[in-house]
C-alpha cells in the first residue's frame, strides 16, 4: 500500500469515524475519593523508598516487594503485615566506583531491585541495579525468612544499569527474557534470553532504535496449533521510528515477538534471534496526529478459552507534553499474531546518498517465511531448529524485522480517554454483573497517586471512581492483581498499597449505588445497603448499562437543619453532591430557586447575602443526575432558614457580639462556639473513623418533618467519602467571605470538564510523511 494511503487509512479514517460521534473525549470520574488512610492497606518501611517491583507468591500467601536496597515478603491478604525482609545493598567499593564514574551517590549508586521472578524450584530470581553494575541472585523463603543465596550472577542485559531507565522482563520455563540496556551508558538496547544458549537482538537501529521498554508477555501459541507453531514471547516498547521520513524525531509504539524455541542461526544471526519481528501499534486518539506512546500493558485471557481470545490492554500517553490526555486501547492477540504470520514486511531503500526510506516490500519472500517459528511446514523441509534455517531467510530477517502494517485496536479507537493525571499502569478484571453479562473493569494507575476504575459500556466510557492511594500524590509505579485474594496491589516511591476490587459501602443510598454503575455492587433492599454481588445471596438492584434507578425504594426522609441568620446577614448553606456527573439545584419551599445577586449557587453550596425576613423558609439542595434512562433527583441537604433579629447580623454573632460587651448575644456566641467546637470534634472523630457515620440520602418527594432537630446537622450534609472531608473542613456552616468556594472537588472536576473542547494540539506541521512512489 502507498504509505500516504496507509497513513490516511490507519490514522485519518479512524479519526474521521471518531469525529462523527460526539463521544465525550474527556471522561470525568463520577466520584473522586480523596486520600484517607482507610482507602487502602499500606506498607512503607522507614528510610526505604522506590517500591516498584512486585511478585505475587500466591502459593506462599506472600507479596514479594522489591524496593531500594531491600526486598520484603508481605502478607498477601494484608500487606501492612511484614512477614520477612532482606537487605541487599551495593558494596562500599561498588558505590565508590559508581561515584567515580560521575553518578549521583544518593540517587544512582544504590541497589534498586528491578527483577523478581519465580523459578520452577520455588526459589526466586532477583536482580538489582547495584550501583550501576547490575547483579542477580537467587532468593528463597523458608522458615519465615527471606534469604539471598549469594550466588551472584552478572546482571548485564538482564537488569538496567540506570535505575531511571525503563526495562521489561519475564521468566518462561526458568529462562529469563529481558529487554534493557547492556552497557553503562544505556546506549546498547537488547532483548535477550538468558539460558544455556543465550540469544539476543542485533545491534542495529532497524531492530531497536533508542527504545523505551514497557512490558513482556508470553503466549502459548503452540496450544492446539494446526501448523505445529511454537510459543511466543511478546515485547511492548516505544522507539524512534526508523521508517518515518520526518524532520523531527518521531516516537512510535511497537509490539515485537520472538519464538520460545529460537536458538539463533548457524552462521548468519549466530546467537541472535531469528524470529524477532516487530510492528507498529497504534492507539488513535482523536485530538492528536502524533502517535501516542505506550506505557504499560496487561494481558487478559479467559482461562477457559483459547489463547486467540486473549486481549492486550495498553495504556498510552501523548508524545508531546502540550496535551494531558491519556488513553487505553485494547488489542486482540489474534490480530497481532496475524500481522506477524501473514503480513507484508517493510524494507529500506536508499534514496540520494545518505538517506534511507522504508517502504513496503513486495518482492519474493524466501521460504521458510522469515521470522516464523519452526513449524510443521519447516519440519517437512527437514528444518527442525532455527540452526537449520537457510541464509536467505536469515539475511532477510536481519535486514527487515519491521512489518509493513500497523496494528489497530479493537473498534479502531480507545476504550478510555481521560484528561488529567497521566496514566501509568493498568490491570483488567472480568466480572459478571447482575444482568448476566460479563464486563471488563479497568483499574488504571496514574502519576498522581490515584487509581481509576472504569468500564466501557458498549462504547460509552464510564469512570466509576478515582481513588487516591498515596498522599502526597506519588506516581503509581507498578500495579498487580491477585485472582486468589481478589485484591489489587500498587507500588510507588513512597510505599505499597492494597485495595479491593469493590468498595460498595461508599454508596449509602440506593440511588447512588445504582447510578455508580459499578458491576461489582448492587443495592440490597432487605438490609438497605450497597453490597458486593459476590457477598450477597439476595437479588440486588443494579443497572450498569443504563443506570436505571427507578427500582430504588424511597429513601428515608431527611430532616431539615435549622439555620438562623440575622437580617442583613450572610450565610452559606453547604451541599456536596456525591457525584461529579450530577448538577445541584436549590429549592425554596419546594419551588425552584433562581440564582441572583443575593442567592449565589456555588459548587458546594448556596450563599445567601444580605438576608431579609422574607428569605426565611425551607431550602433543599437536590443532586440531579442524568443516566440513559432518566433524570434522578436526590435530596443532598435540607435547611430550615430562620431570619431572626436576635441571631445578629449574618450569623456572625461570634465576632459581632464582642462589641456589645457581656450581653445575651455574647452568651449566645459562647454557646454557638461550644456547639461548633463539639461538632468539629464529632466531625473529626467521624473523619478519623472513630465513630460510624449515619449518612443518609433522601429522595426528593418526601415532605419536611420535625424542625427542632439538633442531630440533623450530622445527617444532612450528604453522604459519600468526599463528604467526610467536606464535613471536617466545613464545620462552621456559616461564612462571611462571599467568594470562599473552598475545596470542592466536584467543582474542580466540573471546571475541567467545561474546558474539554479547547486547544487540540495540532502538531502535524512538524511532520512530513513520505509522499510518493514507494513500492518496488
Ligand atoms: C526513588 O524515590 C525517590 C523519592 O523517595 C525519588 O525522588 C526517586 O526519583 C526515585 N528513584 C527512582 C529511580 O525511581
Ligand atoms: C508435511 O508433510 C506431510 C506428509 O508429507 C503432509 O501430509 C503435510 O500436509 C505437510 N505439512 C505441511 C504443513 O506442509
Ligand atoms: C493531583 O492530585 C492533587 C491532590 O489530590 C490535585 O490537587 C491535583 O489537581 C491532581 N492533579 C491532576 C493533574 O489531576
Ligand atoms: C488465577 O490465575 C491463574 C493464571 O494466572 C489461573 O491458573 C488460576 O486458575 C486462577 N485462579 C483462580 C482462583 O481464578
Amino acid at each position: 500500500m502507498h504509505p500516504l494511503l496507509s497513513f490516511s487509512v490507519f490514522w485519518l479514517l479512524p479519526l474521521a469515524l471518531m469525529l462523527e460521534e460526539d463521544s465525550p473525549l474527556n471522561s470525568v470520574p463520577r466520584r473522586f475519593v480523596p486520600y484517607h488512610r482507610d482507602n487502602a492497606r499500606l506498607f512503607h518501611a522507614e528510610g526505604v523508598s522506590n517500591y516498584s517491583t512486585m511478585l505475587l507468591r500466591e502459593d506462599l500467601d506472600l507479596l514479594v516487594l522489591g524496593a531500594r536496597e531491600a526486598v520484603y515478603a508481605l502478607d498477601l491478604n494484608d500487606i501492612s503485615k511484614k512477614r520477612a525482609s532482606v537487605k541487599w545493598e551495593a558494596t562500599q567499593q561498588k558505590k565508590a566506583e559508581c561515584q567515580n564514574k560521575g553518578k549521583d551517590a544518593e540517587m544512582d549508586c544504590k541497589n534498586y531491585i528491578r527483577i523478581l521472578h519465580k523459578m520452577k524450584d520455588n526459589r526466586m530470581y532477583v536482580c538489582g541495579t547495584n550501583a550501576f553494575d547490575p547483579e542477580c541472585d537467587y532468593m528463597s523463603f523458608a522458615g519465615g525468612e527471606l534469604t539471598l543465596q549469594k550466588k551472584v550472577e552478572d546482571g548485564k542485559g538482564k537488569c538496567p544499569f540506570d535505575p531511571f531507565q525503563r526495562y521489561a522482563s519475564i521468566m518462561v520455563d526458568d529462562d529469563l527474557y529481558s529487554a534493557t540496556s547492556v552497557n553503562f551508558l544505556g546506549s546498547e538496547p537488547i532483548l535477550m534470553r538468558s539460558s544455556k544458549s543465550s540469544i539476543r537482538t542485533e545491534f542495529k537501529s532497524s531492530w531497536l532504535n533508542e527504545p523505551n521498554f514497557v512490558s513482556m508477555a508470553q503466549m502459548p501459541e503452540s496450544d492446539k496449533s494446526e501448523k505445529g507453531d511454537d510459543d511466543k514471547v511478546y515485547l511492548f516498547f516505544s522507539e524512534t521510528a526508523v521508517e518515518c521520513d520526518c524532520y523531527n524525531k518521531l516516537v512510535v509504539s511497537r509490539v515485537a515477538r520472538v519464538c520460545k524455541g529460537d536458538s539463533g542461526g548457524l552462521r548468519t544471526l549466530q546467537k541472535k534471534w531469528t524470529s524477532f519481528l516487530k510492528a507498529r501499534l497504534d492507539c488513535p486518539v482523536l485530538e492528536s496526529q502524533l502517535p501516542y506512546i505506550i506505557q504499560d500493558t496487561y494481558r487478559w485471557c479467559d482461562p477457559k478459552l483459547h489463547w486467540k481470545k486473549c486481549l492486550f490492554y495498553a495504556v498510552f500517553t501523548p508524545q508531546s507534553d502540550t496535551s494531558d490526555l491519556s488513553a487505553v486501547c485494547v488489542y486482540r492477540v489474534s490480530d497481532i499474531s496475524k500481522v506477524f504470520a501473514e503480513g507484508k514486511y517493510k524494507t529500506p531503500v536508499p534514496v540520494e546518498t545518505s538517506f534511507v526510506k522504508w517502504v513496503m516490500y513486495s518482492g519474493e519472500v524466501p521460504s521458510p517465511r522469515p521470522g516464523a517459528c519452526i513449524n510443521d511446514e519447516a519440519r517437512n523441509a527437514s528444518i527442525t531448529t532455527t540452526l537449520d534455517l537457510p541464509d536467505r531467510t536469515l539475511q532477510f530477517i536481519k535486514d527487515k524485522p519491521l512489518m509493513d502494517q500497523s496494528i489497530l485496536p479493537i473498534g479502531q479507537k480507545p476504550v478510555l480517554v481521560r484528561r488529567g493525571a497521566t496514566f501509568t499502569h493498568i490491570i483488567v478484571n472480568e466480572v459478571e454483573a447482575a444482568d448476566g453479562n460479563k464486563y471488563h473493569v479497568m483499574f488504571v494507575g496514574t502519576d498522581n497517586g490515584t487509581v481509576l476504575k472504569a468500564v466501557n459500556y458498549d462504547g460509552e466510557m464510564f469512570i466509576i471512581e478515582e481513588v487516591q492511594l498515596f498522599q502526597p500524590p506519588q506516581p503509581i509505579k507498578i500495579l498487580k492483581f491477585s485472582n486468589v485474594t481478589g485484591q489489587l496491589y500498587a507500588g510507588s516511591d513512597y510505599g505499597a498499597a492494597q485495595i479491593p476490587l469493590a468498595t460498595c459501602g461508599r454508596s449509602s443510598c440506593c440511588m447512588d449505588c445504582v447510578l455508580a454503575r459499578d458491576p461489582y455492587c448492587g443495592w440490597d433492599k432487605t438490609v438497605g445497603k450497597c453490597v458486593s454481588l459476590s457477598d450477597s445471596q439476595s437479588e440486588l438492584i443494579q443497572s450498569v448499562k443504563d443506570g436505571n434507578a427507578s427500582l430504588c425504594p424511597e429513601a428515608d426522609p431527611i430532616k431539615p437543619v435549622n439555620q438562623s441568620i440575622g437580617p442583613g446577614g450572610d450565610v452559606k448553606l453547604s451541599c456536596l453532591s456525591p457525584s461529579n456527573h450530577a448538577k445541584t439545584i436549590w429549592q425554596r419551599d419546594d419551588s425552584g430557586l433562581i440564582p441572583s445577586a443575593r442567592f449565589q449557587h456555588l459548587g458546594d453550596g448556596l450563599l445567601i447575602l444580605n438576608a431579609s425576613f422574607s428569605d426565611a423558609g425551607r431550602y433543599r439542595c437536590l443532586s440531579v443526575e442524568r443516566s440513559k434512562t432518566d433524570k434522578y433527583e436526590t435530596t443532598v441537604a435540607y435547611y430550615h432558614v430562620i431570619v431572626d433579629a436576635a441571631a445578629g447580623k449574618d450569623g456572625q454573632v461570634l465576632y459581632h457580639a464582642q462589641t456589645g460587651g457581656p450581653s445575651v448575644a455574647g452568651l449566645q456566641a459562647v454557646v454557638v462556639l461550644l456547639v461548633v467546637c463539639l461538632l468539629a470534634l464529632a466531625a473529626w472523630n467521624f473523619y478519623k473513623g472513630h465513630l460510624p457515620l449515619p449518612w443518609k440520602c433522601g429522595k426528593n418527594r418526601e415532605q419536611p418533618q420535625g424542625m427542632h432537630d439538633q442531630e440533623a446537622v450530622n445527617t444532612t450534609v450528604a453522604y459519600g467519602d468526599a463528604q467526610r472531608t467536606a464535613l471536617a473542613e466545613d464545620k462552621p456552616l456559616v461564612f462571611t467571605t462571599h467568594n470562599n468556594s473552598n475545596n470542592n472537588h466536584a467543582g474542580e472536576e466540573g471546571a475541567v470538564g467545561a474546558s474539554e473542547e479547547n486547544e487540540a494540539p495540532k502538531l502535524s506541521a512538524s511532520l512530513q510523511f513520505i509522499d510518493d512512489e514507494s513500492e518496488i
